[in-house]
Formats: C-alpha cells, structure tokens, sequence
C-alpha cells in the first residue's frame, strides 16, 4: 500500500483540491512518485489533470466502493486523496485509508466547525488503530486581520495540532488550478512556492513521526 495523504472537509472552498495538486507536486519535486485520486464528484482535479503536462501528477477519479483498492493499486510511493465537500462516505473511507489527514480550513469559525464530524471519525480511528495523523492546515488567510491571528487560537481548542505554515490568499493559487498547473511552476509566484514547499516539508515530518 502506498503511502496516503487525504486532504479532507466537507466544507466547501476550504481549499483541499489546491492543496491536493500543488502538494501532490512538491512531494514529487522532493524525490517521491505521487499520485491524486479524486474523491470529489465536481472531479474539479479530473479537470485540472485534463489541462495539466505529463509533468504533473496522474489524477484517477475515485468514488466511496472503489477508494481502497483505487488507493492499493495506485503505482506511486504516495498516493493524495482529494475528498468531497459533502458528508460523504468517501471522506470517511479515505480518513481511514490514510497515513495523514490534512484539514484545510480558512480564517473564520465556519470552516472549523464543518470538520468536527471529521474531527470525531478521526477521533476514533486513532483511539482504535494510533493512526492517522491529522493536521489543520489554514489557508487562503488574509496577512494582518483579526481573522488570520484569532484562527491559531480557535484551532488550538482542539486535539489536532495545526500546520506552523499557512497558505494566504493569492492569485497565483487560483490561476495554477484553473489552468492545469501548480504555484511551483508558476513564474512569478516565489511566495506561494515557498508556501507550499514548507508545507509539503511539514507534511512529511509529520509522516516521518512514529511517535504519534
Ligand atoms: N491560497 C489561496 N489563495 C487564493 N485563492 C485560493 C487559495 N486556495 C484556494 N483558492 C481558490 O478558492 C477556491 C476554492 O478552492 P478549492 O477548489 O481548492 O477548495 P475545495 O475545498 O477543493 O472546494 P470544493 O469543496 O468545492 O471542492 C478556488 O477557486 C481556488 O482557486
Ligand atoms: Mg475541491
């Protein structure tokens, strides 16, 4: 099996395809083969993989019967699932196929709250099996508002630990999904790149840890 990094919440626009693509491509740039099935019934990242070069990770649709064996028989060291912003079987499925659960959530309360079904299936799984690991990632935050700083405090509440890296809002991130690519191939996107870097790095400590 390879490795599995979902990237889950039922909210919509938190934010998980983007993450999905451009850190499925980061993995790739530090050496490992990564794969994305896409869990979301929008194939918002069928449709990216569409557009996007041979460069890019592949994208197979997956749906809630099929994750697990879509997941087994991925070809790839590491394989991203990009789940639906819905309370879907296949989020749940894919939380408990994964290694990590990456929660994408932005700066306000609404986000945080519509993962808490999440947050209570992740909650068991570890207290059954010790895994997965699970992080809240914020995203799209705006740099000096109220909302940017008091979000850290709001996620602290909780038993999951948060990302230290961030992604802010910038127009690079959504130019790189709507046209097949990824911020770290993007010119003139150095800070989104640096972004995702971090977090791609983050990401694989917390993969690394057998400690959790
Ligand atoms: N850091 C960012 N800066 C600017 N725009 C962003 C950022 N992250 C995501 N977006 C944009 O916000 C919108 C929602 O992002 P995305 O599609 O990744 O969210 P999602 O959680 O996958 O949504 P859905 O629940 O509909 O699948 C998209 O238009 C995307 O381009
Ligand atoms: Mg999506």
């Amino acid at each position: 099996m390879p490795t599995v990094v979902s990237v889950l919440n039922q909210k919509g626009g938190s934010g998980k395809s983007t993450l999905t693509t451009n850190l499925a491509h980061a993995f790739e740039m530090e050496g490992h083969s990564a794969e994305i099935l896409d869990g979301d019934s929008q194939r918002t990242v069928t449709e990216w993989g569409k557009l996007a070069s041979k460069a890019m990770p592949t994208v197979t649709p997956t749906t809630a019967p099929t994750v697990e064996e879509d997941a087994e028989a991925a070809p790839s060291s590491v394989v991203f699932i990009d789940g639906a912003p819905a309370h879907d079987t296949l989020n749940v499925r894919a939380m408990k196929l994964s290694d990590l659960v990456l929660i994408p959530v932005r700066a306000s309360g609404p986000d945080v709250w519509s993962s808490e079904d999440l947050l209570g299936s992740i909650q068991t799984r570890r207290d059954q099996t010790g895994e997965p690991r699970a992080a809240f990632v914020v995203s799209q935050q705006i740099a000096r508002t109220n909302l940017a700083s008091e979000i850290g405090d709001v996620l602290d509440t909780y038993s999951l630990p948060t990302l230290e890296e961030r992604t802010n809002h910038r127009v690079a991130y959504a130019e790189a999904l709507s046209s097949g690519t990824t911020v770290l191939d993007m010119p003139g996107a150095k800070k989104a790149e640096d972004e995702i870097r971090r977090i791609a790095q983050q990401s694989l400590q917390l993969l690394r840890r057998t400690d959790e």
